[in-house]
């Protein structure tokens, strides 16, 4: 495995790639990788020749310095999981090559209606932080496919959309969420929970498993759904920012029209905040 630092180094090497007719997948990471993040890679590498994974811990998506700072860099236990994956390039660039001109960087891309609702409502420019650099390093690989988890639901919608409104001739693939046997999704996050609380987050999921049997079973009263769910949630001792119902394309209420719903749901437990969601297909 090749590790390329600077965009003029990974496109000399994916130019020759390219030129030899081989299809290039792309996986952006922040690191920190754990099996979630290799399913994504092992995905990559049935789906194309080459494999590229960059990590890269993005200043113009994290609201609070201190995350930022305090976010894992594992970089040589990374390039181990990585290697044993039989990944091909990672790209591993600094912030001053991503961002030039620092943070004061003009152009940005911006998802308004799916990025202001859900994780986006208490973190302003978070997601178009993470739009703008998949945007930069989507023109850095100019990679055929993509692919990203479904656990980051709201976001791979984003970059869904955005691919399709720029014009951009990327696949994007999404991949089920890697859990652990108990059903807690797995995040780098995780590792902060005390034991005690690693024994009630797997509640997140049961707890939209059950939303999702009730509305599988007809009943439709979203809001004394969704309000049941936070109390149980609360209950628990959980201190949860959102549990809602929507349509999965829109990330809007749910209307007459909605083929597929998702549930997502984000909560504090302890130290950590913790994401899920699941999705109903009502046809
Ligand atoms: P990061 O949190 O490192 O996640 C990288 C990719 O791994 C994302 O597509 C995310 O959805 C996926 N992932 C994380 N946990 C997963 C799990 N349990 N199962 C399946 N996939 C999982 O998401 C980001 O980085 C950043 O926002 C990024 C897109 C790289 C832009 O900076």
């Amino acid at each position: 495995m090749k590790t390329c630092t600077t965009t003029k180094q990974l496109r000399c090497q994916l130019n020759r790639e390219k030129l030899a007719g081989k299809r290039v997948a792309f996986v952006p990471t922040m690191g920190n990788l754990h099996e979630g993040h290799l399913q994504l890679v092992r995905k990559a590498k049935q789906v194309a020749d080459v494999v590229v994974v960059s990590i890269f811990v993005n200043p113009l998506q994290f609201n609070v310095q201190e995350d930022l700072n305090k976010y894992p860099r594992t970089l040589a236990a990374d390039k181990e999981k990585l290697f044993a994956e039989g990944a091909q390039y990672l790209f591993y660039p600094s912030v001053d090559e991503i961002y030039p001109e620092g943070m004061a960087q003009q152009t940005k891309v911006s998802v308004p209606e799916l990025s202001e609702t859900l994780c986006g409502a208490n973190r302003p420019g978070h997601f178009t932080g993470v739009a703008t650099v998949v945007a930069k390093l989507f023109n850095i690989v100019q990679p055929d496919t993509a692919i990203f988890g479904k656990k980051d639901y709201q976001q791979l919608s984003i970059i869904k959309k955005m691919v399709l409104d720029l014009c951009m001739p990327i696949e994007i693939i999404g991949i089920e969420t890697a859990r652990a046997e108990d059903g807690l999704a797995l995040s780098s996050r995780n590792g902060h929970l005390k034991p005690e609380e690693r024994h009630t987050a797997p509640l997140l999921h049961q707890t939209l498993q059950t939303c999702r049997e009730a509305i599988a079973c007809g009943y439709d009263s979203y809001l004394e759904l969704e309000q049941h769910a936070i109390e149980t949630l609360k209950n628990a001792g959980f201190q949860p920012d959102y549990f809602s119902i929507r349509d999965a394309y829109t990330l809007k209420e749910v209307t007459d029209d909605t083929e597929l719903i998702v549930i997502a749901a984000a909560a504090q437990l302890g130290m950590p905040r913790l994401i899920d969601n699941v999705t109903l297909n009502l046809n």
